[in-house]
């Protein structure tokens, strides 16, 4: 039975959706079968990251609606065998509840291993929809006071909607520009800020982030995909160390 992980944020732009793929693709390279299903409303992303959109027609919407059946919505993506996506509605009327999210998502997590839900920023409806039936929220953050203190409220939602296994993602993160940081002293302080377990460290790599094609063929040796593998790893339940770029 598959595993089941959101990735929200309190803040936009943390890189929810880019690490979605990103660890999709590291959790394929493992020998894992994953859907990644984009739960952002109007607003999805997942597909164009994926060079799925040209041939989208469905999305998840469509199954809930009884417009097709279930095999039409799961896309897999050219780049990465294995790693498949179920794409948002793009008119935010079509908003799938957090009843039916989780109904759908125990009808096929026994034929992945993983599935990712990747969340809007903030913590409403789509959300909700996107942790209901979630085993591990991963709470998406930078380095940097606004996003680190969202991860409060969203830590706050989360207890609210008993979800208690949680841990944290720094994104996009820079030792060298972090140490000019004035807010923070070091990453426990950012930790001990969220209240939230840290799970991985994301490095500062727009260069690879650019083309998540080319990154699928060099995982090791780069920094963020390292980071993504190591990351994935733990959420595994791997015991091995972060590495802090
Ligand atoms: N590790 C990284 N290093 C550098 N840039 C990154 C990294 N991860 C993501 N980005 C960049 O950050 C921007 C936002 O990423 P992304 O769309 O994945 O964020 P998001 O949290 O899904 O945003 P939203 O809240 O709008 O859904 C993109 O330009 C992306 O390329
Ligand atoms: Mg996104």
């Amino acid at each position: 039975m598959g595993k089941i992980v959101a990735l929200v944020s309190g803040k936009g732009g943390t890189g929810k959706s880019t690490l979605c793929v990103t660890l999709g693709m590291v959790l394929v390279r493992k020998g894992y079968r994953v859907l990644l299903i984009d739960c952002d409303c109007g607003m999805r992303a997942l597909d164009i990251l994926m060079e799925i959109d040209r041939n989208l027609v469905f999305d998840i919407s469509d199954v809930i609606k009884g417009n097709c059946t279930e095999e039409k919505i799961i896309y897999p993506c050219e780049f990465c065998e294995g790693l498949f996506l179920i794409s948002a509605p793009q008119n935010p009327d079509d908003l799938v509840c957090k009843e039916d999210m989780k109904h759908f998502t125990d009808s096929i997590r026994n034929q992945f291993d993983y599935i990712l839900l990747d969340a809007p920023s903030g913590i409403g409806k789509a959300m909700e929809s996107a942790v209901y039936n979630a085993d591990i929220c991963l709470v998406v953050a930078n380095a940097e006071a606004v996003s680190v203190r969202c991860c409060v409220s969203v830590r706050r939602k989360l207890y609210d909607l008993d979800k208690n296994n949680i841990r944290l993602i720094i994104n996009k993160f820079s030792k060298k520009e972090f140490r000019k940081n004035p807010d923070y002293p070091d990453l426990d302080s950012i930790i001990d800020e969220t209240g939230i377990q840290l799970i991985g460290i994301i490095a500062d790599d727009k260069k690879t982030i650019r083309s998540l094609r080319s990154a699928m063929q060099s995982v090791r040796g780069v920094s963020a995909m390292e980071c993504v593998r190591r990351t994935a790893c733990r959420i595994d339940g791997e015991n091995i160390p972060l590495l802090i770029c």
